[in-house]
């Protein structure tokens, strides 16, 4: 049934995202800071990377609510305090989190969009939820790596590359030091998860 948008749950639904992909956004770059604390800064990156898709998120979010320009929408929610002490505590409330938004907020959100007659705002919902289950899948896969120590040394031969110079390195276990740049470690990133490589 259509609805008026000025009284709708969409507009509402939408600021709740709004606000949810904004502190999704500061909540990854604190986790950011926190890995490269730890010399661990390629996850930094990562984190990085997926704050700024955030950013994104909630700029469509934000863009859908125009018409509303002006105006103060109330809203209530629920959101998470996650302040692990681990890394692998902050990727795991991470990976929970996106998993939370892919599978059933963002699906809520896109039936009661479509219901109400706002198809533009339901497939925003709709593809947005494919997204966070990419991230949750990327956190997920990161915090089981090392978890399970294989981000640095996996059980078989194995590819990284630099992230600063981008030397490639083969082996058993990623080098301590690059051998190029002489940066730490930490820049290494198990090469099935560099950017931009072309195999
Ligand atoms: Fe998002
Ligand atoms: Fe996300």
């Amino acid at each position: 049934m259509a609805v008026n948008f000025s009284e709708s749950m969409t507009k509402e639904n939408l600021m709740r995202a709004f606000a949810g992909e904004s502190q999704a956004r500061n909540r990854y770059t604190i986790a950011a800071e926190r890995a490269e604390k730890e010399g661990m800064l390629t996850i930094a990156e990562i984190f990085r990377y997926t704050a700024d898709q955030e950013r994104a998120h909630a700029e469509r979010f934000y863009d859908l609510l125009k018409d509303l320009s002006g105006e103060t929408i109330h809203i209530d929610g629920s959101y998470p305090v996650d302040q692990q002490d681990s890394l692998t505590g902050l990727l795991r409330a991470a990976e929970h989190n996106e998993h939370e938004e892919f599978a059933d907020v963002y699906q809520t959100f896109g039936k009661t969009a479509k219901e109400e007659g706002f198809s533009e705002a339901a497939s925003a919902f709709f593809q947005i939820a494919e997204i966070e289950h990419i991230h949750e899948q990327r956190f997920g896969k990161i915090a089981e790596m090392l978890e399970s120590g294989s981000w640095y040394q996996p059980q078989t031969a194995s590819k990284w590359m630099c992230t600063n110079c981008g030397y490639i390195h083969e082996g058993n276990q990623a080098p301590p030091v690059c051998p190029v740049c002489r940066h730490d470690q930490g820049y290494f990133i198990p090469y099935q998860m560099a950017c931009y490589k072309i195999d």
